[in-house]
């Protein structure tokens, strides 16, 4: 008897996608969507499709009636940009409607979920490439949530109370492309953001000067991990990064789409959109608005240079010392072995 999984936000762009690799590699499928984005045209025809919301336990019960095998819980409020404007969704449906899924799978006997997390969650990151055990900083309300919500389906996975055992997988997704992926919604990747632009004649919107990089990681790559650990046994109990490895800048990205699609890279359109915080606020509020630029820096770098120790050099009256020589000269008193810390020092 083949298996069964049961895909939530199946009518989505990854959703979709995976129902087609769970149907080709032989599990039965079945479907809860509550069209909110996903569109039931897209959902292959084999599936078992029930027009449900995970907020509501009522249709998540006969979701899950038979019991699958294997759970991929995908549906979600998937945009950083509308997170912003209405948080209490990402907490209805990304967090309590993650808990709703998990405690169904609890109560089925389901024994093994996969999850789509997201690369939001580590928020901004110190360091590139990002490895698992970096710290979770989400900068969005969507990052958040889907960083609560992850927090709640590991934990669970390591409930001593639990009578059947429950294993979970995380993939924490990076910038998701391929077909299927809408060209209308603004709030979809930015790939897609870009086709639409370029198929419709408008011009290309950058955020800041697009020399930012991304790590974009094919769909079916994406369903092919996914199918990977659907058996319990398989990456249970972990969160896994999911993307290609490679980086691409934003300004590369638009010249692949204008050369795949027949533009001049050159010529084209592109409106940059400052990412520089605007200040005009607090200079109209605030008497006392920030008001030192290059000045300040300069200013700065002599006041340091000034405090930093001598180390058995004379002091010039009336001059602070040059910067690159306290940063680098060794000074003839220095013990071997002691790293030359004096400009670190200084800005304490
Ligand atoms: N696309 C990416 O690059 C990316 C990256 C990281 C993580 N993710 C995550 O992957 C998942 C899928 O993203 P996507 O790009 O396919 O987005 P999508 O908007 O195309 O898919 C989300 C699906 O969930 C459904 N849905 C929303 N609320 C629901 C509810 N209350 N009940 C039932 N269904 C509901 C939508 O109708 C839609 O079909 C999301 O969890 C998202 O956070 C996506």
């Amino acid at each position: 008897m083949s298996k069964r999984v049961l895909i939530t936000g199946g009518a989505g762009f990854i959703g979709h996608n995976l129902c087609r690799r769970m149907l080709a590699e032989g599990y039965e499928v079945g479907v809860i969507d509550n069209e909110f984005t996903g569109r039931r045209e897209d959902v292959p025809g084999e599936c078992a499709y029930l027009k449900g919301d995970i907020r509501n336990t009522g249709d998540l019960a006969k979701a899950f009636d038979p019991a699958p095998d294997v759970v991929f819980h995908v549906a979600a409020q998937a945009s950083n940009i509308r997170s912003f404007g209405d948080p209490r969704l990402d907490i209805d449906v990304n967090i309590q409607g993650t808990i709703n899924v998990v405690n169904a799978c609890v109560e089925r006997g389901v024994p093994k979920l996969v999850y789509a997390g997201s690369m939001t969650e580590y928020g901004l990151m110190d360091r590139l490439p990002v490895n698992e055990d970096a710290p979770l900083r989400p900068i969005s309300y969507y990052g958040i949530s889907k960083t609560a919500a992850e927090h709640f389906v590991l934990s669970t996975t390591r409930r001593p109370d639990l009578t059947a055992p429950f294993s979970a997988t995380v993939f924490r997704m990076f910038n998701v492309y391929g077909p299927g992926q809408s060209l209308t919604n603004p709030y979809q990747g930015v790939l897609a953001i870009f086709i639409g632009q370029v198929l419709r004649g408008e011009p290309c919107t950058v955020d800041g000067d697009g020399t930012q990089s991304r790590d974009f990681v094919y769909i079916d790559d994406v369903t092919r991990a996914w199918a990977a650990v659907a058996e319990p046994g398989v990456a249970d109990g972990i969160a896994i990064n999911l993307g290609s490895g490679a980086r691409l800048s934003v300004n590369d990205l638009v010249r692949e789409v204008c050369i795949v699609l027949g533009h001049d890279p050159k010529a084209y359109p592109i409106e940059k959109r400052p990412l520089r915080p605007g200040i005009n606020c607090i200079r109209k509020r605030i008497s006392r608005a920030p008001a030192m630029s290059s000045a300040g820096r300069r200013k700065s770098v002599s006041r340091t240079a000034s405090r930093a120790p001598s180390r058995g050099r004379k002091k010039r009256a009336g001059r602070p010392p040059d910067v690159a020589l306290v940063r680098h000269e060794k000074p003839t008193d220095e013990p071997p072995g002691i790293p030359p810390v004096f400009f670190r020092s200084a800005e304490r």
